[in-house]
């Protein structure tokens, strides 16, 4: 098939063109290399049946011409990350919604299957945990920006589902849950890699807030599998469906775990959020996904721990530090 991956020299999208790639699947990736990186997609230039473009997904000409020409699309392409919604938040919402509307529209006219990525960040202050798809949910004022990236993810699905009510388009909202593992960068607040870099370079661990909020932290390579199943199985059309792992840490401890398995001589550190982010931040407590809808439906179980995560992730960190050395 012809696979159109936007956003594919990310992180996440960059490991599922790995694996449709290495399927036998035709893939495009359009990036505008602004949050994703060259080096997570050079290993795949030059070979057949790669293609990769630097451009951008508001570039409506463009993205035309590559939903026409393509059979599935993953839309991985937005502006990603706590620290960039709350330093650019024009250009978040409009890189998600706009984004998004392009994409979707071109897929309602060419009738193909499109997967669109939320966030659990839509959950927004809900605190009953785990957190079912049909929940009600609670944001915070539009005066905090932290509340932007999520109110405009919330419109993708209003907008995708909208697409499947009245053309039947076939359509997958997959709300993501903290996804992590190799290639994610720490730049713009990624907890694990900022942690995992930290320790093995035996500098403080800095812990946003008292350190009891929590988070349950998914394999990238659990959530790369689950996709194009999301996607090949018609019963999850005009569904949104929760993608994650429910193991639960509090982001103290996870600093903890991170310094005991790289046996690391780090300290942890408490800073407030309004000293991280600036004033006016708001967090959520728990982060809980309930995962029946995606088991029920594609049999979802992911296999890969938190250890393996930040085993995977530390010895990335460790190829990377080497090849620096070498390079100086
Ligand atoms: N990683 C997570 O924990 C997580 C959690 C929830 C949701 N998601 C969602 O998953 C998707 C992928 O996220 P990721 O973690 O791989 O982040 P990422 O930043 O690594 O990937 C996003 C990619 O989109 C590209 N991009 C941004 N704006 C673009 C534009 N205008 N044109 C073309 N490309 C553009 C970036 O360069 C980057 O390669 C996103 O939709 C994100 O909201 C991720």
């Amino acid at each position: 098939m012809k696979i159109l991956i936007t956003g594919g020299a990310g992180f996440v999208g960059s490991h599922l063109a790995d694996k449709l790639h290495g399927e036998g699947h035709d893939i495009t990736i359009i990036d505008n290399l602004s949050t994703g990186r060259y080096t997570n997609v050079e290993h795949l230039e030059g070979q057949e049946r790669f293609r990769l473009i630097i451009d951008t997904i508001l570039n409506a000409k463009l993205m035309e011409e590559l939903i026409r020409e393509s059979d599935r699309v993953f839309h991985m392409a937005s502006a990603v990350g706590v620290r960039l919604i709350m330093e650019q938040p024009v250009k978040t919402i409009e890189t998600i919604f706009h984004g998004t509307d392009i994409v979707l529209g071109f897929c309602a006219r060419y009738r193909k299957r499109v997967l669109i990525p939320s966030t659990s960040e839509v959950y927004g202050k809900g605190t009953s945990v785990p957190f079912r798809e049909d929940d009600d949910i609670l944001k915070g004022s539009t005066s905090k920006h932290r509340w932007a990236y999520a109110c405009a993810k919330e419109l993708d699905e209003f907008l995708a589902l909208a697409h499947w009510k009245e053309s039947r388009l076939p359509v997958v909202v997959v709300r993501l849950f903290n996804t992590v593992g190799p290639r994610q960068t720490g730049q713009y607040g990624m907890v694990v890699p900022r942690f995992v870099r930290a320790a093995l370079k035996n500098e403080t661990l800095q812990v946003h807030g008292d350190g009891n909020q929590s988070r349950c932290f998914g394999h990238v390579l659990d959530v790369v599998e689950a996709l194009p199943k999301l996607l090949e199985t018609p019963s999850c059309f005009g569904q949104v469906i929760n993608i994650g792992n429910a193991e639960e840490i509090t982001i103290k401890n996870l600093a903890e775990k991170a310094v005991e398995m790289t046996e690391s001589k780090s300290e942890i550190q408490l800073i407030p959020y309004e000293e991280a982010y600036g004033e006016g931040f708001e967090d959520m407590q728990r982060r809980v996904p309930c995962l029946d809808k995606a088991k029920g439906l594609i049999g979802y179980q992911p296999t890969r721990t938190l250890e393996n995560i930040i085993n995977d992730v530390a010895n990335e960190f460790r190829r990377e530090f080497k090849t620096e050395i070498a390079n100086a």
